[in-house]
């Protein structure tokens, strides 16, 4: 039985950094070796260090890795960190397209492996009352879900910070694969999988780039809900207003407060039976939770939930069986973006794939 969880780092970036320091604080895990493809990233480092992954999984100095690289190797390393018998935590998005996470899914043959994903925003007391509320029948019978979540605004700095971000061949995609995958998993993880999408997208329409950078999605379920999703990373001052109706009443989330107005009798019920022409389901006072003092541990919680699940002390909070439904969800709006037509959700990811690979072969852009 391991006690101490020998981890490997792969990529060193921003967000692997980040994750090296919090790992130095948590207990039963240490960070035996890292690996980045530039070294220098790696200098201040004591341990083992590597500029290629398979000689870090190979080492046998790591019993997991966790895996911050840029999201096409998220695919390769995970596989090939899987097949050498390590548990594996990949940061988010947790491939660059469906086609590549069901591969992922498939080298997962040994569930006494720990797969599990960055979904961080899972750990988040605000979302998990909301999942809570809906999952005990609090709301009853969605009808909408709104998310307006165009806080995301970036620079075109940042769009140069990497040469791979913001390409169909580098990133793979734009604000729906890597700020919103955050929100595209939220939305699903709470309301369920949408069964077709039609959205309009931007493509570079803030920025001088190829990829999305502002999306408005039309969001339809099997049970009769409907949604709308917006994103964008070149608006600001932005908006994160998440709108839950339902037949048990209304939640908004918005500047990190919760408000619930909950409907004395369902709101279809009352529709059948008032009498008053302009009547309104009686409701209760709105009821306030207030969430600004924190946002839970984020990434801790995670990394200290994949530390548990393989100690066998825990349920995995975002197993990667859970994380494909959020890039099918962006693939799916992506598609339809390009396509200009709606697409049904499951994703044909053959056909996604082909028309992905389009984009990225007639790609003529040239990144300044
Ligand atoms: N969960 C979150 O909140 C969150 C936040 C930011 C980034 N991320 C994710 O983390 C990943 C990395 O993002 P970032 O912002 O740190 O990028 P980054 O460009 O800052 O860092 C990527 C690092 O990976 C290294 N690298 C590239 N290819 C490699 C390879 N084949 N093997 C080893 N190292 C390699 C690069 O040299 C670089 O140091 C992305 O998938 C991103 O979506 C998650």
């Amino acid at each position: 039985m391991i006690k101490t969880i020998k981890m490997g780092l792969i990529g060193l970036g921003g967000m692997g950094k980040t994750h090296l320091k919090n790992m130095a604080d948590i207990e039963g895990l240490e960070v035996t070796a890292v690996c980045d493809a530039d070294s220098k990233r790696m200098d201040s480092f004591q341990g083992a260090r590597f500029t290629n992954s398979s000689e870090l999984i190979n080492s046998g100095k790591v019993d997991a890795v966790l895996i911050a690289t840029p999201h096409y190797f998220h695919t390769s390393v995970s596989i090939e960190a899987l097949q050498k018998g390590l548990h594996v935590l990949v940061e988010k998005p947790i491939a660059a397209h469906i086609y590549d996470a069901k591969k992922m899914l498939e080298a997962h043959k040994d569930k006494n492996l720990v797969f599990a994903a960055m979904f961080n925003l899972r750990t988040d007391p605000m979302y998990r009352k909301l999942k809570n509320m809906v999952d005990n029948n609090e709301l009853g019978k969605i009808v909408r879900v709104n998310w307006i979540i165009t806080n995301w605004f970036r620079t075109y700095a940042y769009y140069t910070s990497g040469s791979w971000r913001a390409t169909w061949k580098g990133e793979g995609g734009g604000v729906l694969l890597n700020q919103c995958a955050h929100n595209l998993d939220i939305i699903q993880w709470i309301a369920g999988q949408p069964c077709k999408v039609t959205a309009n997208i931007g493509l570079g329409k803030y920025h001088d780039i190829e990829v999305e950078d502002e999306v408005t999605a039309l969001l339809e379920y099997s049970g009769g809900a409907t949604g709308v999703f917006i994103t964008s990373t070149g608006e600001a001052p932005g908006t994160n207003r998440l709108e839950i109706a339902a037949e048990k009443g209304k939640v908004v989330l918005e500047d990190r407060k919760m408000k619930f107005v909950r409907n004395e009798i369902e709101m279809s019920e009352y529709s059948k039976t008032a009498k008053d022409m302009f009547g309104m389901p009686p409701s209760s006072e709105a009821i306030e939770l207030d969430f600004t003092n924190g946002n839970g541990e984020q990434h801790v919680g995670i990394i200290k939930n994949f530390r548990d699940a393989i100690l066998g002390k825990a349920e995995l909070i975002a197993p990667v069986e859970e994380g494909i439904r959020s890039l099918e969800l962006g693939n799916a709006m992506l598609l339809s973006g390009i396509l200009k037509e709606p697409v049904e959700i499951p994703l044909d990811s053959g056909f996604f794939y082909s028309e992905f690979n389009k984009l990225i072969k007639s790609s003529a852009f040239l990144k300044r």
